[in-house]
C-alpha cells in the first residue's frame, strides 16, 4: 500500500487540522519519549501526558493513593515537588511497575497533547525504532505524521535523524520521487548520518544541555536502536503498550 507521509519540525509545527484523523507518531529521542517507553517497559500502568496548561495540582488526590507519580522537567531539570524527573534511568522497575505516571515535558509531551485530534497517537525513539515501522507498515490505514519534538520550537537534529530512520525503513531506503519535503530532509539527514547515532546524539544542542545537568548517561542510554520491540500508544488521554 502507498503510504501518505510527512515529517514535522516541532512541538507546534503543527495545528489540529494537520493531524485530524492521521497517525502520529510523536519523536522526542532527549528525553521524553525514550523516558515513556523505559517507564511502560519497566511495568508503569499508564502514562498520562499533562498539556502546557495542566495544572498538576489537580491529580493531588490520585498521588495521596500512593499509585501515581508526577514526574517532569523544566529546561531539562526536575520540576521542585515532582516525585521523578524526565532522565529515563530513573524510571526503573522498583521505582515505577504497577504505577500510573503523569508526565510534563517541555516539548515531548506537548505534541503529544496537541495531537488529541488525531486518529492515533503512538510513541517513537530509537529504543523502539523497529517496532514503530513494523507497526506503521502492517497496520497503516490513513497518512501518517511524524511530528519530532525539537526544543522550544526549534529543530533538534537527534528527532529528525530518528524520523529520517523512520522514514528509511519505511520506504525500503529509496526515497519516492514524490515524498515531501519533510520526508525528503529527514530520509536524507539519515542517510549521510545514520551510521553514526551515538556520536551525532553526543554533539547535539540538547546532549550539551544535558551534561551540564548531569544527565551524561542519558545521551547514550537514548541511542540505543531497537531496545525494545513495543509501541507505546494513547487510548483515551492514557499511553500504554498493551
Ligand atoms: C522535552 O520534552 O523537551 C525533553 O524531553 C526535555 C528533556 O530532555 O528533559
Amino acid at each position: 500500500m502507498r503510504l501518505e507521509i510527512d515529517v514535522f519540525s516541532s512541538s507546534i509545527s503543527f495545528n489540529e487540522q494537520d493531524v485530524r484523523n492521521k497517525t502520529v507518531v510523536v519523536v522526542d529521542v532527549l528525553r521524553a519519549c525514550s523516558t515513556m517507553q523505559t517507564a511502560l517497559e519497566n511495568g508503569a500502568a499508564g502514562i498520562i501526558p499533562l498539556a502546557e496548561n495542566d495544572d498538576a495540582g489537580r491529580y493531588t488526590r490520585y498521588l495521596d493513593a500512593g499509585s501515581v507519580l508526577l514526574c517532569g522537567e523544566k529546561d531539562g531539570k526536575k520540576v521542585e515537588g515532582y516525585q521523578l524527573g524526565n532522565s529515563p534511568l530513573e524510571f526503573t522497575r522498583e521505582v515505577v511497575s504497577g504505577k500510573t505516571i503523569l508526565l510534563k515535558t517541555s516539548n515531548g509531551t506537548r505534541a503529544i497533547t496537541r495531537s488529541s485530534s488525531a486518529a492515533r497517537v503512538l510513541v517513537g525513539s530509537f529504543l523502539n525504532l523497529s517496532a514503530v515501522v513494523d507497526m506503521l507498515k502492517s497496520d497503516n490505514d490513513g497518512d501518517i505524521l511524524l511530528i519530532c519534538s525539537g526544543w522550544n520550537s526549534r529543530l533538534s537534529i537527534e528527532d529528525m535523524l530518528c524520523a529520517g530512520a523512520i522514514t528509511h525503513r519505511l520506504f525500503d531506503r529509496k526515497l519516492p520521487d514524490d515524498a515531501a519535503d519533510g520526508v525528503k530532509v529527514a530520509f536524507g539527514f539519515y542517510e549521510k548520518f545514520g551510521a553514526e547515532i551515538p556520536a551525532l546524539l553526543r554533539e547535539c544542542n540538547h546532549a550539551k544541555r544535558l551534561r551540564e545537568l548531569g544527565y551524561e548517561e542519558d545521551i547514550d542510554y537514548c541511542g540505543r536502536v531497537d531496545l525494545f520491540a513495543s509501541v507505546p500508544r494513547m487510548h483515551e488521554g492514557v499511553l500504554s503498550i498493551r
